[in-house]
């Protein structure tokens, strides 16, 4: 019988705050920070808010915004998708900010996207033959660059598995 061990790895970049990025980089995080205060969560106290840039160089926001029936709530990341997918059908996405300010505790880590969110990341991904770049953090602090969101989730399922 014969096995093997495989390892999955990806690189991404770590900076200590939004000062060591660019202009454009750091610009994208200041506006989702500031979409966080359009999110609508007053069952989580939780406030999520994206920004991201088109190909086109459009901007585009989104915010998580929540539901007394909770499954009925959706994410910041896939509110902002819904909304490329209406306003810029087929768009490219070349990078999206994504912070949170939570209002129960500490707001500077990274945010690390929900798995239904990467989910939704990677099916954008595919369907516009394109990476999308994440920015991930908090309202202060460290910042992570992922160069694709996909990198976010491996033995993924995707519409290649329909075949
Ligand atoms: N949330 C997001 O909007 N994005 C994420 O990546 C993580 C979680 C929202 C969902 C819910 O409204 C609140 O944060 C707490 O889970």
């Amino acid at each position: 019988m014969a096995s093997s061990t495989k390892k999955y790895t990806f690189d991404y970049e770590e900076y200590d705050s939004i000062d060591d990025l660019s202009a454009a980089d750091a610009h994208l995080i200041e506006e989702a920070r500031k979409a966080t205060e359009i999110a609508y969560a007053p069952y989580s106290n939780f406030l999520v808010g994206a920004y991201a840039v088109l190909n086109s160089g459009e901007f585009i926001k989104g915010s998580n915004q929540e539901n007394a029936s909770y499954p009925v709530g959706v994410c910041a990341e896939r509110a902002l998708l819904a909304s490329v997918g209406q306003l810029f059908p087929n768009e490219p996405i070349l990078s999206m900010a994504i912070s949170y300010n939570n209002l129960n505790g500490e707001s500077n880590r990274p945010l690390s996207p929900c798995g239904m969110c990467r989910q939704a990341l990677q099916e954008y991904e595919g369907r516009v033959h394109q990476p999308i770049r994440l920015l991930l953090s908090g309202m202060e602090g460290k910042v992570f660059v992922i160069n694709k969101s996909t990198n976010l989730l491996p033995f993924s399922f995707s519409g290649d598995d329909l075949k």
